[in-house]
């Protein structure tokens, strides 16, 4: 392999510094140059312990010749501004999600990224991950015969943010998008319809969870189920069931030993949380990014994946606000994005 491409990474709080730490380190194909975040403290801490040169401004990391690539982990408000100005600046684009708050701003930072032509990947990580990796090569290769429903529980420990509540936009658009982006890897069609139950929090206009009921163009019917107070821990569990069989996927732990006694059989709890369930995948995902521009393909998770799961998410919060199902807007026959 050549030259290791140089990353600046944007906003290092929790997600940004788990991608710095694994670009400093073990992400093949790239090294950490940079890191900025408005908090200047958070930088120049992430700088002295991983390396690289800290800044303040974004606009001075987009400015420095030695990144050639950014990872965009600030919160969703900033990411579309982010997308155009990074990308105005010749950088290679990885966005977490979501990759803007309407679809309209997705496809303003889809299109700058088409204009400089520069790849742009989302990181929606869970398509990296072993597991859900087994899930959906084995629905594609016919495994589970066609393919009927699906069955996706994503519930937190704690709230990520440490708020024991989360407004519907933050629920919707932080935790449930991964499911909705799933729900069409998965199913390989699009959302056309979103049914969404919610499960108040003691606050006023806030959420602890949702129920989504997911309907795909192909006729699957999915459902989503989001909490943020898991009393057991981090529950990432999926089955999707077919005329042929089944598929499904249980929790990661820390060990496989299980303890029988008289009092009872005992196993461990689940992984934590999303930083250690998903160590290899956020590794996996950024391999295949600086994979994607070192070879020139597309890359695996696109723009317009992200822009469909943002289309999705604001179907199911014009669910919660009408409480009928609501449609995707923008779909056309095919559920495919107009
Ligand atoms: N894929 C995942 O599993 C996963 C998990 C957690 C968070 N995320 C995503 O990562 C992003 C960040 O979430 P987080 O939990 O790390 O948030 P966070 O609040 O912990 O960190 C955000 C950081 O961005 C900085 N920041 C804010 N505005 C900025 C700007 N304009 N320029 C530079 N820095 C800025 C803040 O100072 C902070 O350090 C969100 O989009 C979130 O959805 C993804």
């Amino acid at each position: 392999m050549g030259q290791r491409l140089g990353f600046g990474v944007i906003g290092v709080g929790a997600m940004g510094r788990i991608h710095a730490r694994h670009l400093a380190s073990r992400v093949p194909g790239a090294r950490l140059v940079a890191v900025a975040d408005v908090d200047d403290l958070a930088a120049t801490a992430v700088a002295e312990e991983l390396g690289g040169q800290a800044y303040e401004r974004d606009s001075d990391l987009l400015t420095d010749p030695a990144v050639e690539a950014v990872v965009i982990a600030t919160p969703r408000a900033f990411h579309k501004q982010l997308v155009i100005d990074a990308a105005a600046a010749g950088k290679h684009l990885f966005c977490e999600k979501p990759l803007a708050s309407t679809v309209e701003e997705c496809t303003a930072a889809m299109a700058a990224a088409e204009t400089a032509k520069v790849k742009l990947q989302i990181g929606f990580h869970r398509r990296f991950d072993a597991s859900f990796s087994e899930v959906h090569d084995t629905i594609t290769a016919g495994g589970v015969g066609a393919l009927r429903t699906m069955h996706m529980t994503s519930r937190d420990p704690e709230p990520a943010a440490g708020n024991a509540s989360r407004s519907p936009a933050d629920l919707i658009l932080e935790t449930s998008i991964h499911d909705l982006d799933m729900a069409r890897y998965l199913s390989a069609s699009e959302i056309v319809e979103v049914y969404a139950a919610p499960v108040a929090a003691e606050e006023a206009g806030s959420l602890e969870g949702v129920l989504l009921q997911v309907r795909m163009a192909n006729g699957v019917v999915a459902t989503i189920d989001n909490h943020l107070h898991s009393a057991y821990g981090y529950d990432q569990r999926v089955e999707a069931f077919g005329t042929g069989g089944m598929v499904s996927i249980g929790n990661e732990t820390p060990h496989r030993a299980t303890v029988s006694s008289r009092s009872g059989v005992v196993e461990p709890l689940p992984l934590r949380f999303f930083e250690e369930r998903y160590d290899a995948a956020y590794t996996a995902e950024l391999a295949a990014f600086a994979r994607c521009i070192a070879e020139g393909s597309e890359p695996a998770v696109t723009g317009a994946d992200g822009r469909a799961a943002v289309a999705a998410a604001l179907a199911a919060l014009r669910s919660l606000e009408k409480g009928t199902p609501v449609r995707v807007e923008g779909q056309g026959q095919e559920g495919a994005l107009l």
